[in-house]
């Protein structure tokens, strides 16, 4: 899939790898998000859980929350750890599962791969096995592992659905998944969406909440509880990261699940996709008073010329009285207007409600004053006009926002 910026999904895949090989290699630098074992202690892990992990992998922790608080792994499971990074968590499970289990590390990023493998061996941790794969191609057979553990990585996969659908595949029957990860209130928009720059922060490539609960759900999880909450960005030490997060809700929680016993017919899968629930909420995020001024402004223009002209074809015989069309029109107009500048809320940009006061005052005027048809349809085209300025400058406020330049310089 290509975005609009011309990023490629290689692109996102590189720049990820790059990131945590990063994180691996040089803990110590300067990261947007919080890395380290001050983090673990902040989002909860109980010092006896980490005080045995060697500190240079500790140094390299990245999660964002404490998956272990879902209580998945009991003694003698086979666990697969998706995105284990440098291992912390693996670690902790290998020694909840105990000599009778085993524990699977698997992560894309080679570095993160490389350090546990040799931490493993020089440790001689014999129930830990590391595997550098995608999320999105497990090289695991079906109903092969008992639980899986997950730590800030399903937000950095591109392919979702098709990560998810791999858990249930490699998961068996009743097995448990826990898991920890950043979700957002609402969506990012294509375009800062796929910039690869700011995908691996950990922001852009997450799910609204709503979304993730409904993919594990399609898939064929089910008793999907949340056990947790942190507002995980407010431990970064860069300003625009905290205040990126905060202007999209970004915030992580803590996730406990069990596959249930057969996958999902597709019937099933089909009517979780096409609740209207779920449309109406998409719809809502996406900013509802944006599509809502567009929607308005067709209607009133296209709308009520359509009924009209219709009205004689299905046989209905309408007397039309002009002042009750025309006061009908009016007040869709001023909808439009007052839902146009409630937008400069958000951008606080003041051309769209002008270009909308102007074409409603075009259109009240062709239709209290003096009418021309064509009057009308230029204040109409206006007002038209003026909704899809403030559809590009929402998404150019989000683009701002999150600093993509290219973006916001076309927008100015
Ligand atoms: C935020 S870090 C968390 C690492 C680890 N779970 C921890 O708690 O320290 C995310 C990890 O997911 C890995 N990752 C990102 N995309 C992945 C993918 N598609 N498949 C597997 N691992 C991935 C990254 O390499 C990185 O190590």
């Amino acid at each position: 899939m290509v975005a609009i910026l011309g990023y490629s999904r290689e692109q996102i895949v590189a720049a990820v790898q790059a990131m945590y090989t990063a994180v691996a290699d040089m803990p110590d630098s300067p990261f947007h998000f919080p890395v380290g074992g001050g983090t673990s202690q902040r989002l909860g892990y109980p010092p006896a859980q980490t005080d045995t992990v060697p500190p240079s992998l500790l140094a390299s922790f990245a999660g964002v929350g404490y998956p272990f608080r879902a209580g998945a792994i009991q003694p003698g499971d086979r666990v697969l750890d998706l995105g284990a990074g440098a291992g912390v968590d693996s670690l902790i499970a290998s020694r909840l599962v105990g000599p009778d289990g085993r524990v699977f590390a698997l992560d894309l990023t080679a570095a993160m791969t490389r350090k546990l493998k040799e931490m493993a061996v020089e440790q001689g941790i014999g129930n830990l096995g590391v595997i550098q794969a995608s999320a999105e191609r497990l090289p695991l057979p079906d109903a092969s592992v008992d639980s899986i553990t997950s730590n800030g990585a399903l937000n950095l996969v591109p392919d979702k659905r098709r990560a998810i659908a791999e858990l249930f595949r490699v998961l068996r029957p009743g097995g448990r998944l826990q898991l920890a990860d950043v979700v957002i209130h609402r969506p990012v928009s294509v375009d800062c969406h796929e910039d690869p720059r700011l995908w691996v922060e950990c922001v852009v490539g997450a799910t609204v909440k709503e979304d993730l609960l409904a993919l594990f759900a399609e898939a064929g999880f089910e008793n999907i509880e949340v056990v947790g909450r942190h507002d995980y960005f407010a431990m970064s030490p860069s300003a625009q990261t905290r205040e990126i997060a905060a202007s999209f809700g970004a915030h992580t929680i803590e996730l406990g699940m069990r596959r249930a016993a057969e996958p999902p017919s597709p019937l099933s899968r089909w009517r979780h996709r096409l609740d209207p629930r779920r449309a109406w909420r998409r719809l809502k995020r996406r900013g509802l008073l944006g599509v809502a001024a567009l929607v308005l402004a067709l209607v009133s223009c296209y709308g009520t010329l359509t009924l009209v002209a219709l009205l004689p074809l299905l046989g209905i015989g309408l007397a039309v009285n002009d002042g009750a069309w025309a006061t009908i029109i009016a007040a869709f107009v001023l909808l439009t207007l007052g839902v146009l500048a409630a937008g400069f809320r958000r951008h606080r940009a003041t051309g769209p409600p002008l270009l909308a006061a102007a074409g409603a005052a075009t259109v009240l005027y062709a239709l209290f004053v003096d009418y021309h048809a064509l009057v009308e349809l230029a204040g109409f085209v206006l007002l038209t006009a003026a909704a899809l300025w403030d559809l590009r400058q929402r998404r150019h406020q989000e683009a701002r926002l999150l600093g993509l330049n290219q973006l916001a310089k076309k927008g100015a």
